[in-house]
């Protein structure tokens, strides 16, 4: 007999055919009907249990979170909410699950008690919701790129430079702590670890993918990447997801074209192919929105945020700008910013980008030509001497989704950088040959993939996003 997945049954019609369905369950009600999900939609099938055929004390052990495989003929349904159920006539019990301390219950939990349950927290429908729509927007993510001519480029996990300034780095070492070899000067002798130098996790693929960009034209890097800030917010990981498109030949506005065209094609397929999802966190974020105070409620249900988004030509303003409708803002005469915006050059905390995008545009915005001065060395230098072709995309209710730029091609403007910076060339010397052998106009971002199904999902918290989340002091999965 074909086992047939919850998803595919329920889109059949009756077919008065004795099917086989496994999953968990979900609830099992009056001792007649029982719930169950397999994982491959957000419904559960309905299996109708006559209690005169099964042995009593088998039925008395199912209970939710219980694995069942069940045998049965598929039939209309009678009961709301599901054209087809299953008249259940054979029971298989692949695991039972004991109701008393089994954790998932069919009520609501709150999100930090499930994060201390993250393998368990898939049974939950938010979490399988999140969980497919996360998978769906890889997919999406991939075929894009894909269909565009760019190649899935691998970058590196571990990484002898550390250079990119994105921030701290966790060190990867194999040298035994409590006993180190030392130097003459008693520092930790790294040409005795495993790599003759020391080594760190990525914080970005970015410097790699320039080099493959420069053969292979258009590459995009989709990975894990790691960043050992002390930052407990609601929109970081220690651990989180990028993806970063490189081109060759690319200035800022190829740059900011491809990353809007991207965003918006990746955000349709979800509304294509992931409805039944998206209904689901749409009325659960309708539902947690009711417990905030008006003030802060959004007026777009998550949906219509979607389509807002594809639906609509992102405003693009340089920092200059932005400055200064940030400088005459109300939340900046008042003084209700925690930084107050006095000059040019003043660097924009998540305040002022949300205020720029949820109060004054109501749009996602690009910001660009950044100053050099609060940006990483790479960015090109314009023209004024004083800003580099940077940009970022700020998201309503997230704040820094994108970040990318317009790379410095000139080998003497570069070296200068560097030298400004502090930054010893040598480590930088494969970086500097790019620039000297056939070097071009290139440019690149990066997108961070929890940030964008935060925003897909309306999920308000980064770490119910990703299957195990590592933040500080915690990475217990
Ligand atoms: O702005 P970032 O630091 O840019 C880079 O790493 C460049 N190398 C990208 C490039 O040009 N190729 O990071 C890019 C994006 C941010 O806009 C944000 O969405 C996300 O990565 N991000 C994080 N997401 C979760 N947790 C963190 N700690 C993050 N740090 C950055
Ligand atoms: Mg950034």
């Amino acid at each position: 007999m074909k086992s047939y997945s919850i998803n595919e049954l329920l889109q059949s019609p009756p077919l008065k055919q004795k099917v086989e369905v496994n999953g968990w369950v979900k609830t099992f009600r009056s001792n007649r009907f029982i719930a169950l999900n397999d994982g491959s939609t957000i419904k559960n099938i309905q299996c109708v249990v006559d209690f005169e055929r099964f042995d009593e004390d088998l039925l008395k052990k199912i209970a939710t979170g219980a694995a069942l495989k069940i045998k049965g003929v598929l039939v209309e349904s009678l009961g709301k909410g599901q054209s087809v159920e299953i008249q259940a006539e054979e029971i298989f019990v692949h695991g039972l699950s004991d109701p008393d301390s089994y954790p998932i219950q069919p009520k609501k939990h709150s999100m930090e008690f499930l994060r201390e349950q993250a393998h368990l927290r898939i049974r939950t429908n938010t979490f399988a919701a999140v969980m497919r729509v996360r998978s769906a927007l890889s997919f999406a993510i991939h075929a894009y790129f894909q269909k565009n001519g760019f190649y899935y480029f691998h970058a590196p996990i571990i990484t002898g430079s550390d250079a990119e300034g994105a921030g701290e780095m966790f060190r990867v070492s194999t040298l035994d702590p409590k006993n180190p070899p030392l130097t003459d000067s008693g520092e930790v002798n790294y040409k005795e670890d495993f790599f003759g130098k020391e080594t760190n996790l990525t914080v970005s693929g970015q410097l790699e993918a320039e080099a493959y960009a420069m053969g292979l034209g258009k590459v995009y890097t989709f990975g894990p990447t790691f960043r050992a800030e002390n930052s407990n917010t609601s929109r970081h990981l220690a651990e989180f997801w990028m993806i970063e498109p490189e081109m060759a030949f690319y200035d800022l506005k190829d740059n900011m074209d491809l990353a809007e065209d991207f965003i918006k094609n990746i955000i349709s397929y979800l509304l294509e192919n992931c409805e039944e999802d998206l209904a689901f966190l749409e009325n659960r974020l309708l539902d947690e929105e009711k417990t905030k105070p008006m003030a802060e409620r959004s007026d777009m249900k998550l949906t219509e945020r979607l389509k807002f988004v594809v639906d609509n030509e992102f405003i693009r303003i340089t920092y200059t700008e932005a400055i200064d409708i940030l400088r005459n803002s109300k939340p900046n005469k008042k003084k209700k910013f925690q930084y107050l915006i006095n000059e040019w050059g003043a660097d924009l905390q998540s305040e002022h980008e949300r205020y720029l995008v949820e109060k004054h545009f109501k749009c996602p915005v690009i910001l660009f030509d950044y100053p050099a001065k609060i940006k990483a060395f790479y960015m090109r230098l314009n023209e004024d001497g004083k800003t580099v072709r940077a940009m970022d995309i700020l998201f309503p209710g997230i704040g820094e989704i994108v970040g990318g730029s317009q790379r410095e091609e000139r080998l003497d403007v570069l070296k200068e950088k560097i030298a400004a910076l502090g930054i010893d060339e040598k480590e930088l010397w494969w970086y500097l040959d790019l620039r000297k052998f056939g070097t071009a106009v290139h440019s690149g971002f990066g997108l961070g993939f929890e940030r964008m199904v935060q925003f897909t999902t309306g999920m308000g918290n980064i770490r119910d996003v990703i299957p195990f989340p590592r933040t500080p002091q915690n990475a217990e999965f």
